[in-house]
């Protein structure tokens, strides 16, 4: 749908987004599948009962009291997860009785390709079961190709710290894209490559937890690649839409006036921003913004940001950032999709007026031209939060871990509200 802004009428209290705008949420497969076989499921098993043990150490009080179930080594076990690989047919039908249009969820890359070279038809019969089962009710898939999760296989020969990383996921996304890209028009090759490269590599806390500033560049030029090499990979056999998923953080100094705060801002914005997307130059058919943090820079990287608002998990609620990050990416004269942004909100008192404060914002880079297309809310379930485990909430509908299920939540009903209107009130 081309972009429209003529379509964007407004008055005082009720902004129109374009029309064809893509209203939905997302999630990773990791996150919510269950059954995994991957570096992650195999690190959660070495790691469970130190991060219940050290939870005592890195959250505040009122997390602690609020979040018991931290303390508790199988919180950081994804397990069964959602089940959503098996109940993924309900879990669409709820995403379409909540007006959503279109989804985003990722491939399990390590069931796909469990031994090098060996693609299991199986599993590629399962993903194209799911995007049939979207496109039945009129959901727009949205599908990453790896969002941080590698086959064994690969993981022991060093991941994407491999220089051969590239190769190998430029053919298991040729392959993927051949067999299920008829039916597909936008494909995310990599979510969020900087959380991987600080989180897994640069502060050591993620699986291979390497902590070497050497491994953390070799993996932003590996990942780079790899994302250059799948963009090509399926356009030879497609006209789809190919982006990586940025997570795009608001920066600015805490104290304007200091050479300092302004000079440690350029670093961290160069790093977290703009590199990967410098890398990947003329590789990108749309791009895929992720929002979630602002911060205020104080030399040299800490953040000293004001946090009037908190999600569970302590990040500062900041709806005017994602204004800016999408000021900055409109002279790329791409489309925009936002591909994440949500909160952890258990009791679900913050969640409607997250979403609507961030699409005012939205809604207001639009007017000054920038081309957003589409905004999926994380998540749609309440899923496996990485190292975290399964207590943050971000899920328009609530889990029951125990008996699984799924029980919608008001804040979801207010967002199918917008989605189903195509414009909010404020
Ligand atoms: C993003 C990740 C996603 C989820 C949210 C909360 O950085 O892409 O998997 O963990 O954060």
């Amino acid at each position: 749908m081309p972009f429209a802004p003529t379509n964007i009428l407004m008055n005082k209290k009720t902004l129109h987004f374009p029309a064809g705008f893509f209203w939905g949420s997302a999630t990773s497969a990791h996150q919510v599948e269950g059954g995994n076989v991957n570096d992650w499921s195999e690190w959660e098993k070495g790691n469970s009962e130190r991060l219940a043990r050290e939870a005592k150490n890195y959250w505040q009080d009122w997390q602690k009291a609020k979040f018991p179930e931290m303390f508790n080594p199988r919180n950081y076990i994804s397990g069964k997860a959602c089940d959503h690989y098996n109940r993924y047919e309900e879990d669409f039908e709820l995403a379409k009785s909540l007006n959503h249009n279109a989804h985003r969820f990722s491939i399990e890359w390590s069931r796909i390709e469990p031994e090098e070279g060996k693609f299991n038809e199986k599993e590629i019969g399962h993903y194209r079961d799911v995007i049939k089962s979207l496109r039945e009710k009129n959901l727009e898939p949205f599908i990453t190709l790896w969002h941080w999760t590698n086959p064994l296989w690969l993981a022991k020969i060093g991941g994407p710290e491999n220089k051969k990383f590239a190769y190998y996921f430029g053919r298991y996304a040729k392959f993927v894209a051949e067999q299920l890209g008829d039916s597909v028009n936008f494909w995310i090759t990599v979510n969020e490559p900087t959380s991987v490269i600080a989180n897994s590599y640069a502060r050591g806390i993620w699986p291979p937890q390497r902590k070497s500033f050497l491994s953390a560049l070799k993996v932003y030029k590996n990942l780079a690649a790899a994302h250059n090499s799948a963009f090509d990979a399926i356009h030879t056999i497609s006209k789809a839409n190919v982006g990586f998923a940025n997570l795009l953080t608001f920066y600015e100094p805490y104290d304007k006036n200091s050479i300092l705060d302004k000079a440690a801002l350029k670093v961290a914005e160069y790093f977290g921003n703009k590199k990967f997307l410098n890398l990947t130059k003329n590789k990108n058919d749309f791009l895929a913004a992720q929002y979630y943090f602002h911060h205020r820079i104080k030399f040299p990287f800490k953040n000293k940001n004001e946090n009037k608002a908190l999600t569970d998990m302590g990040w500062e609620i900041y709806p005017r950032g994602i204004y800016h990050i999408l000021k900055e990416l409109k002279k790329f004269n791409l489309p925009i999709y936002i591909t994440e942004n949500g909160l952890a909100d258990a009791e679900d008192s913050r969640r409607e007026k997250f979403i609507k404060e961030h699409l005012y914002w939205v809604h207001k880079a639009i007017r000054e031209g920038a081309d957003v297309r589409g905004y999926f809310y994380w998540s749609l379930l309440d899923n496996f939060e990485w190292d975290k485990g399964f207590w943050p909430r971000f899920g328009l509908v609530e889990i029951d871990y125990e008996t699984l299920e799924r029980k919608i939540r008001p804040s979801a009903r207010a967002y199918a509200e917008i989605c189903g209107n195509n414009y909010i009130k404020m």
